[in-house]
């Protein structure tokens, strides 16, 4: 609700430039209403470059579906690679904020670099809303009422997995991933979904992050002989492994399962070798709803490729911000009330409609997905409205 005139706004008032009782968005010395600033803060270079570029156009593609404006005010962009560097992450975060000014830091994919990203965020209570890395204190122990999620938390994609490989008969597995934030926590999801169900994880097999040397951890599969393998790769490591994988002949042997990021906007470089792969995920192929259609003609209609989870993560990012700006008309200083108009948002989503919970990571199903003719195919729900357990988050 609106409660009055915030701070900033009401001295912009004193300065000069006229303010009709409620919000009212920031104006420039010569009465043009001023830009929100957008700071992407991605990888755009490394594995997951691709990740990083799909977040970005997707959300320009949202901003120009609402005429380039979002709360009545003209969007500005600055974007910095984050090259998927932890060491790099407070940095180049405290330069958006400090030199830059962004209104908004859009960022990031990968859950190390997040957790820098969420401090700085926290420390300088800024407005963060992050389009991929699901790491989970981002909405756990360092969640703050101005960082939102627009995808996942790690916990969220792999849990509902256990159970289906369960079911499927497979009751002793390897996991398998990079050894950094994101990768642990997938498959410790995964790991308490699979032995709640009643399997048992035998072995848990790393690498570092983004090594794609995967041969003696194949070799060391094989001699175990788990009933199934589960792992965490995406980007570009996910269509070597996937490769790799298929070529050590380990797939009628050994099932491999994974989240949808193993193949989401992978396939076409993976090939024959992702055929019949079976992954979970909160977005898949083949939906066939009016938004979803709606959404990957419009995105491929840019000419930088077909949509994937990427994209819809970055659509949705610029849906919640805009959700939050025409709740306050464009005032960003007005954060109360920016923040609920979030938080009471339902977001109309290429994935499905999805509302945020108490710790700002969405509500989702998690759908079950199938390798078919190089599409993810949806093949059924694995879980519904799945909600982040929020550990640590103390936003009530
Ligand atoms: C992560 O580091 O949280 C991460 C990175 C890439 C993905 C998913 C999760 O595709």
């Amino acid at each position: 609700m609106c409660t009055g005139i915030s701070r900033r706004t009401a001295l912009k008032g004193v300065a000069g430039v006229a303010v009709a009782a409620g919000f009212a968005p920031v104006r420039s010395a010569t009465g043009q209403i001023a830009p929100v600033k957008v700071g992407f803060l991605l990888p755009y270079s490394g594995t997951y470059a691709a990740l990083g570029n799909n977040i970005t156009e997707a959300f320009k593609l949202y901003v120009e579906e609402r005429g380039g404006k979002l709360g009545g005010r003209p969007v500005e962009y600055v974007a910095v690679d984050d090259e998927s560097d932890p060491g790099k992450a407070a940095d180049n975060t405290n330069k958006l904020v400090t030199r830059d000014k962004v209104d908004v830091i859009v960022g990031t994919v990968h859950s190390g670099v997040q957790l820098g990203v969420s401090k700085v965020a926290r420390d300088t209570n800024s407005l963060l809303i992050i389009p991929n890395a699901g790491v989970n204190a981002a909405t756990g122990s360092l969640c703050a009422s101005g960082i939102f999620r627009s995808s996942f938390s790690n916990w969220q994609p792999g849990y509902p997995m256990g159970r289906v490989m369960v079911e499927r008969g497979h009751k002793r597995a390897v996991t398998l991933t990079w050894k950094y934030a994101g990768g642990e926590e997938i498959l410790g999801g995964f790991k308490e979904g699979y032995e709640k169900a009643g399997g048992k994880v035998v072995e848990e097999l790393y690498l570092p992050f983004p090594n794609t040397e995967f041969q003696a951890l194949l070799t060391k599969i094989a001699e175990i002989k788990p009933d199934a393998v589960f792992v965490f790769f995406a980007g570009g490591g996910a269509v070597k492994f996937v490769k790799d994988y298929h070529a050590a002949g380990l797939r009628k042997s050994i099932p491999l399962y994974s989240t949808g990021f193993l193949t989401d906007g992978t396939l076409k470089a993976q090939g024959e070798a992702a055929e019949g792969l079976l992954t979970t995920l909160h977005y898949g192929d083949g939906l066939d709803t009016p938004k979803d259609n709606a959404f990957r003609t419009a995105f491929e209609a840019r000419g930088k490729g077909e949509a994937d989870v990427y994209a819809v993560q970055g659509y949705d990012a610029a849906q919640m911000l805009a959700a939050g700006l025409d709740a306050v008309k464009g005032d960003v200083g007005a954060r109360a009330d920016l923040v609920k108009g979030i938080e009471r948002a339902t977001i109309d989503s290429p994935r499905g409609p999805f509302t945020v919970g108490k710790n700002h990571n969405p509500i989702q199903d998690i759908y079950l997905r199938e390798v078919k003719n190089g599409k993810n195919i949806v093949v059924g729900v694995a879980a519904k409205a799945l909600m982040d357990p929020g550990r640590g988050c103390k936003l009530a």
